[in-house]
């Protein structure tokens, strides 16, 4: 029997008319408006995409929006600056530093600057250690993490005592999917470059997360039957038949694997609208935190 398809562009958009709601409800009672800014450093055109998709979601959702787009020779203290002035406005609730920063800014002074509670992202080197402690809760999750997970429930995939793998160790995907997977017990096995015979681990996961940024890595024999396979890759691939000569791919052979797994995530449609869904709702959530 063919997979059951996680359709993440539904499930987003359950949560963003969810966010739209209680924004709309903030407003009647006189509250303002939940604030993010975005800041992109250099002319990567991926981040500016993203960021423009961002911007997109925020308006939908009534939340404001501001863009600050810095040149990629900015030095260091001025990045910090640019932060530094936003954590002290009150009407910016959310700071998001869409990664990766030129060659020779320092990503992790820059994400220390942020204010804890405008961590949207949940990359603040003290919201990951929380989430990499027992115990310890961090104030905000990483979207795209957190939106993988909300797919697993929401397919009913059993996660307690689950054998899961992840391909990608990345700081913004592998490492704190895994994080979150262990905090739910399940048993978490990371591959990356250097993991010898990947298939042969993949063939134990009841649960699969791809984040390598390979196109059609992933086989359909390397998938254990029922597996439940979310698929991060948003990979273009040359095709002549398309109207923009390339097509979006995931990091999972679709066509094989999906014959063998139980369930799993189309690309696109799948966990890319999760990670915009997740920004509002940590976004709302800083907010909140903010008490205005
Ligand atoms: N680059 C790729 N994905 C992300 C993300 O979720 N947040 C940020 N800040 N940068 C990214």
């Amino acid at each position: 029997m063919p997979a059951k398809l996680i359709n993440g562009k539904v499930i987003a958009e359950r949560i963003r008319e969810d966010v739209k709601k209680q924004v709309s409800d903030r407003l009647a009672k006189g509250l303002i408006a939940p604030g993010l800014a975005t800041v992109i450093v250099g002319n990567n055109p991926a981040s500016k995409v993203y960021v423009r998709m961002k911007h997109k979601a925020c308006e939908e959702a009534g939340i404001l929006s501001v863009g600050h787009e810095l040149s990629s020779d900015t030095p260091q203290e001025d990045v910090e600056a640019l932060i530094k002035e936003l954590n002290n406005d009150p009407k910016i609730h959310g700071i998001l530093v869409q990664l990766p920063l030129p060659a020779g800014l320092d990503e992790e002074a820059v994400l220390s600057t942020i204010s804890l509670k405008k961590d949207v992202d949940g990359f603040h080197p003290i919201n990951i250690g929380r989430l990499a402690q027992k115990g310890r809760t961090p104030l905000f999750v990483p979207a795209t993490p957190s939106g993988v997970m909300v797919l697993l429930e929401k397919s009913g995939t059993l996660i307690d005592g689950a054998n899961a793998v992840v391909l990608g160790r990345s700081n913004i995907v592998g490492m704190p999917v895994s994080l979150l997977l262990v905090d739910a017990n399940a048993t978490v096995t990371i591959c990356h470059s250097h993991t010898k015979d990947i298939p042969k681990i993949i063939r134990q996961a009841d649960i699969l997360i791809a984040a390598v940024g390979i196109p059609e890595y992933v086989r359909g024999d390397w998938i254990k039957p029922g597996a439940t396979v979310i698929d991060v890759g948003v990979n273009r691939v040359e095709d002549e038949t398309s109207k923009r000569g390339y097509r979006l791919v995931g990091d999972v052979n679709f066509e094989e694997v999906s014959a063998v797994a139980g369930a799993i995530t189309p690309v696109p449609g799948g966990v890319g609208p999760m990670t915009i869904a997740m920004l509002l709702s940590n976004t709302l959530k800083a907010a909140r935190l903010a008490g205005s």
